[in-house]
């Protein structure tokens, strides 16, 4: 499959009504399972860290991995994960931020970028914008210079790209309504 022939849109799948009524769910799922289409849209994002001079990747988990860690692969370069409560072993920072309904904490190790580093930061999705801005917050709390911001997915309606509007941004694909 070159380039050219993909429609990304194809291999989102909208579900109606998940998790609740009324929320359409963007699930990447076939996405990943189609190897072509998967290293396509790596690619792409892999252009943007590169043409923006990333040394590191971060992105939050679980599903920002999906997305960064291929793209560090491809670059020969350093993947920190920003995780959730519980799971980083050893001296972590962390920021709390807005959900919906409710707070969430996000985690990184304390060594995980290096002061100065130059970051990419990667998710899947750009809803609100939350998860983005607190993965920004940590790497920019332990030196790194955010060299931008990449995610498959933005919800456009939902704004997020006002909290991140300091940095630069590349999506993939767009979809309106919730
Ligand atoms: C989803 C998605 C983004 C975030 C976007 O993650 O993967 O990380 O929500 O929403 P926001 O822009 O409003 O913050 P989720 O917290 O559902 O967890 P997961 O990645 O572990 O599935
Ligand atoms: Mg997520």
């Amino acid at each position: 499959m070159t380039e050219k022939e993909i429609d990304f849109h194809d291999y989102i799948a909208s579900v109606p009504d998940f998790p609740e009524p009324g929320i359409i769910f963007r699930d990447i799922s076939p996405l990943m399972e189609n190897g072509p289409a998967y290293a396509a849209a790596t690619a792409k994002i892999t252009a943007f860290a590169k043409e923006h001079g990333a040394e590191m990747i971060c992105g939050p988990e679980a599903r920002g991995f999906i997305v960064g860690c291929p793209v560090a692969d491809r670059l020969g370069i350093g993947f920190a994960p920003a995780r959730k409560k519980g799971k980083l072993p050893r001296e972590t920072i962390s920021v709390t931020y807005d959900l919906e309904y409710g707070q969430a904490e996000l985690f990184m190790h304390k060594d995980a970028v290096k002061p100065g580093q130059k970051v990419l930061v990667v998710d899947d999705l750009l809803a609100t914008g939350g998860t983005i801005k607190a993965t920004i917050d940590l790497v920019e709390r332990l030196g790194g210079i955010v060299v931008g911001t990449a995610f498959l997915i933005e919800l456009v309606d939902l704004k997020g790209r006002e909290k991140i509007k300091d940095y630069d941004l590349f999506t993939l694909l767009q979809y309106e309504g919730s």
